[in-house]
């Protein structure tokens, strides 16, 4: 396959604007209020991929966001690689911490993207990513190039669980089937440390209520004779975690798979900086669990976090009151092997039953999904190495990330395939955080590589 360079510096600037034109349009899954922008962009997604060269592009409705799906099918002879994304985007939040606005998208240059990046909402997760793959299939097909059946499945519900497109999948299989499965949606180690993503963490995500007495109280005339709700939660909560910081929920690990000696001295190369990470971070030390490095604390091994807490008052100045209730909401990231229902319940079980008598406790299971391992033997994993060093010059070195998207287990469960992460984000492109952005340099190099995994899949596949 020829390379893509000269196909994209001169359509550079179009393929920047169109990806601008889709940033601007606010996708918030979480929200309700955005349903029409949600429709909006799934639009634009369904005319990018017609103009792309896709055929039967149709808008499918679902009880949720609609999901995109289009084909380009040369020959059932050949492969196919479904390519999966998602156009829905994370809730901008807090707006005040943003130097521009989210939905406004605007090109500034920082230290690790020189020649530029683009700052919006959805920029790398996952619009930007998305998009790259719409254009390459626009190069392929423009210049004859295209080598396999390409099927493309576009979501607007990943930030909130995909769980309309779950049932998709499960009902849709043969349409859905496919030799290899595409995803550009997660990180690489540095610009000039290509890396491939080989692993995803599950997910359980709980949300706690504690209720004590049955109104608000006055502190004075109450206080240390009831149960406060936020006293005791504050006391649960802390009581998950040991002193060496592991899990203490009964059975949390028992399932957990336990890496080789061999496999986390393989993990130990990958160039990591501890030094520069503590200092982009402004910390004076990492933290977590005792006998794991930084990298295997946040992609091997399993965690649990308080993603929000509240309860009582939280208005200017002081009130002296004891709240009836106080909340959480809780996430525990999980490894292979590790079934999220089952997770869910021992947490909601331990949860209960570590209660004092003085309080009641309720606990309410949002969602969650399992983790996820590609094997570096995978063809398709040799593949996306060979494209990487065609274009890098470099070959990549494989990660697993913390990160999940749970549709992918699904994939493998209901579709039978293998997924390959090809991300070019850094990880302090802030994706989910104020200011998120995306590299000029990422992008383009990332339609610059698509190509190339296409053409090394199918000779592999073709000598298997
Ligand atoms: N693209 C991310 C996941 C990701 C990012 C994986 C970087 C690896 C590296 C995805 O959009 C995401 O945010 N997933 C959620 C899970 C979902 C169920 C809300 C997550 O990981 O919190
Ligand atoms: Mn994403
Ligand atoms: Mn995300």
């Amino acid at each position: 396959m020829k390379s893509a360079a000269g196909y994209i510096e001169t359509h550079k600037d179009r393929f920047l604007s169109e990806l601008i034109e889709l940033l601007k349009i606010p996708s918030i899954s979480a929200d309700p209020k955005f349903k029409q922008q949600v429709t909006q962009t799934a639009e634009q997604v369904k005319t990018a991929l017609e103009e792309a060269g896709c055929d039967h592009v149709a808008i499918h409705q679902t009880p949720g966001n609609p999901i995109v799906y289009g084909e380009k099918l040369l020959d059932p002879e050949l492969p196919t690689i479904l390519v999966y994304g998602h156009y829905d985007v994370q809730p901008p939040d807090p707006i005040d911490l943003w130097d521009s606005p989210p939905f406004d998208p605007i090109i500034k240059t920082t230290a690790l993207h020189p020649d530029g990046a683009i700052f919006a909402r959805g920029a790398c997760d996952d619009k930007g990513q998305m998009y790259m793959h719409v254009k390459a299939l626009e190069y392929m097909t423009a210049t004859d190039q295209l080598p396999c059946n390409v099927k493309f499945m576009i979501e607007g519900e990943e930030e909130v669980g995909s769980k309309n497109l779950t049932d998709f999948v499960l009902n849709n299989k043969e349409q859905l089937a496919n030799d290899i499965i595409l995803i550009s949606d997660t990180g690489m180690i540095a610009n000039d440390i290509p890396s491939i993503t080989t692993g995803l963490r599950g997910l359980s995500y709980v949300e706690v209520e504690v209720t004590g007495p049955n109104r608000d109280l006055h502190s004075g005339l109450y206080g240390g004779a009831v149960a406060n709700p936020i006293n005791v939660l504050s006391k649960m909560i802390a009581s998950l975690h040991d002193e060496k910081n592991h899990i203490t929920i009964p059975g949390f690990y028992d399932d957990v798979a336990e890496l080789s000696e061999l496999e986390r001295a393989e993990m130990a190369k990958a160039p990591f900086d501890l030094e520069a990470y503590r200092k982009s971070l402004d910390i004076e030390e990492v933290y977590g669990e005792q006998g794991y490095s930084t990298n295997e604390r946040n992609a091997i091994r399993p965690t649990l976090d308080v993603n929000g807490i509240w309860g009582g008052y939280m208005g200017e100045g002081a009130k002296t009151v004891i709240a009836s209730k106080a909340y959480a909401k809780i996430s525990m990231r999980l490894v292979p092997h590790q079934n999220w229902e089952t997770i869910s319940a021992l947490f909601a079980a331990h949860f209960k039953a570590i209660a004092p008598k003085g309080v009641r406790v309720k606990v309410s299971i949002h969602h969650g999904g399992q983790g996820y391992v590609t094997p570096i033997d995978h063809i398709g994993y040799q593949a996306a190495s060979m494209a990487y060093e065609s274009t890098f010059g470099k070959k990549p070195v494989p990660q697993r990330s913390g990160g999940s998207i749970p549709i992918v287990s699904l994939f493998e469960s209901a579709l039978g395939q293998k997924t390959i992460l090809m991300g070019f984000g850094l990880d302090s492109d802030a994706i989910h955080s104020p200011n998120e952005h995306f590299g000029l340099w990422n992008y383009f190099k990332g339609i610059e590589t698509i190509p190339q995994f296409y053409h090394h899949f199918v000779a592999l596949h073709r000598k298997q």
